[in-house]
């Protein structure tokens, strides 16, 4: 049990690469607002900027140095005071959590605390023993705590920019060039018939380098022939269902979805704006006439009203593995495209856009079935409660990351969007989130058995 997986052990200076990366990056991001910012909080449910920009540096030293490797940490009260984020269910139940009354630091502490996590992190990276996995070192099993500190930050990274997307754009200064793709074939409306077969499901612990909790054990499920969309709902296939009554139809809503439809006045996706008679697109940097032929960004209980009008439904989990991965020969496939690596031909991820493209624009993306941005341009919902899979065991290094959210109330997205690292794009990765979170950059398709 004292193996380590071998690129850990051989390419050190890539993990180093990969830290200062994703370091850079976040740097990046919190750069691009405006210092007034800093103590707001965009999303109600979520804590204050300032406290990412203290968490990414502190969580790196409580999972590799503190729990991987047994070493002190950088500033205790800084590592107190940045641990944990949160996922309360209502505004009133944050207050206790997310500590109303915190005296948050200036952003020079918060930055000085960085450069010193850092130093110390990468130093950690450079020398420390990384073959201690037994007893008191479990978080180190197969590198284990290395891998969570560099996916937790890369991660990070595409919910602080949902955050940053609620942001108003005068507190946004905008890259020099910021472009966006906006024309293309219209190509909705078309489905394709995937025979019955298996998906496999999960990873399997000795064949890959690291994966979270949640994506093991590896098993097969038996998958019925279904239907499903080439092509995810666009946003102009979406204002049909709007502009058809969608919102205002409680037959097409699950119970709990009409319940949060109603106490929080929802009417259009959280992604559009109308202004006078027109609608917009809610960008990044700045308010778009709705581009027709991006996929629409909603929940999950606004994707399954729209899948339930088109006399439809969304599809499993295990039906996105079949379209993403499945092949008529029976064999799978990495990625939905084949064994190559992922880059930018083959779908919107690794921060490639800062908004969608048009469905069908990275055709060299697509299934065996012919199935298009099943990884990339927004994560797919599914109808699948995020739960374990056999032989789940929590992780040592970050114990609650997925066990805390098996409450029946968070569904399996798949896939990626334009805010996804690339490292983070494998088949066995979950995402989760509650149906009625409406800032997440996911899109969806219907399905039918
Ligand atoms: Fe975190």
């Amino acid at each position: 049990m004292s193996s380590i997986a071998p690129a850990v052990a051989v390419d050190r200076q890539r993990l180093i690469d990969w830290y200062v990366r994703n370091r850079e990056r976040s740097r990046g991001l919190f750069d691009l607002l405006d210092p007034a910012a800093y103590y707001s909080r965009p999303i109600a449910l979520r804590n204050p900027i300032v406290f990412y920009e203290g968490h990414l540096p502190a969580f790196s030293v409580i999972a590799l140095l503190k729990r991987g490797l047994g070493l002190p940490g950088v500033d205790p009260q800084m590592e107190r005071l940045f641990e944990r984020g949160i996922d309360p269910e209502s505004v009133d139940e944050a207050v206790p959590r997310s500590g109303a009354g915190t005296i948050w630091p200036p952003r020079d502490d918060v930055l000085a605390y960085g450069r010193r996590a850092d130093e110390a992190v990468v130093a950690a990276l450079r020398s420390a023993p990384f073959d201690l996995a037994g007893g008191e070192h479990r978080a180190m099993r197969n590198g284990e705590a290395v891998f969570t500190a560099l996916e937790h930050e890369a991660m990070h990274q595409e919910t602080l920019l949902y955050m940053w997307h609620r942001l108003p754009h005068a507190q946004k200064r905008a890259p020099r060039s910021v472009r966006y793709e906006l024309s293309g074939a219209s190509l909705s409306g078309t489905a394709v018939t995937i025979p019955g077969g298996v998906a496999t499901l999960g990873a399997d612990r000795s064949a890959v380098p690291f994966g979270w909790d949640n994506e093991f054990g590896e098993h097969a499920v038996e998958v019925a022939a279904f239907e499903i969309d080439v092509y995810s709902v666009t946003n102009a296939e979406f204002l049909e269902f709007v502009e058809a009554g969608g919102y205002r139809t409680r037959e097409l809503w699950s119970d709990r979805g009409w319940a949060w439809r109603e106490t929080e006045h929802i009417t259009h996706p959280a992604f559009w704006v109308r202004d006078g008679d027109r609608w917009y697109w809610r960008g990044m940097f700045e308010k778009i006439a709705l581009p027709a032929l991006w996929p629409v960004y909603v929940s999950g209980e606004e994707a399954a009203a729209f899948a339930r009008w088109r006399g439809r439904r969304l599809p499993t989990e295990a039906e996105y593995h079949r379209a993403a991965f499945g092949t008529r020969s029976g064999e799978e496939r990495q990625f939905p495209w084949g064994d190559a690596a992922p880059d930018a031909t083959r779908g919107n991820f690794d921060f490639a856009s800062w908004e969608p493209v048009p469905v069908g624009a990275r055709p060299l993306g697509a299934s065996a079935w012919g199935v298009h941005d099943l990884v990339g341009n927004g994560w797919e919902w599914t109808s699948t409660v995020f739960g374990p899979f056999p032989g789940f065991e929590p992780m040592a290094s970050y114990p609650e990351y997925s066990a805390d959210f098996f409450d029946g109330q968070h569904y399996v997205i798949k896939g990626a969007s334009p805010a996804t690292a690339r490292e983070l794009v494998r088949p066995s990765f979950r995402n989760w989130f509650r149906p009625n979170y409406p800032y997440v950059y996911a899109k969806f398709r219907t399905a039918i058995s």
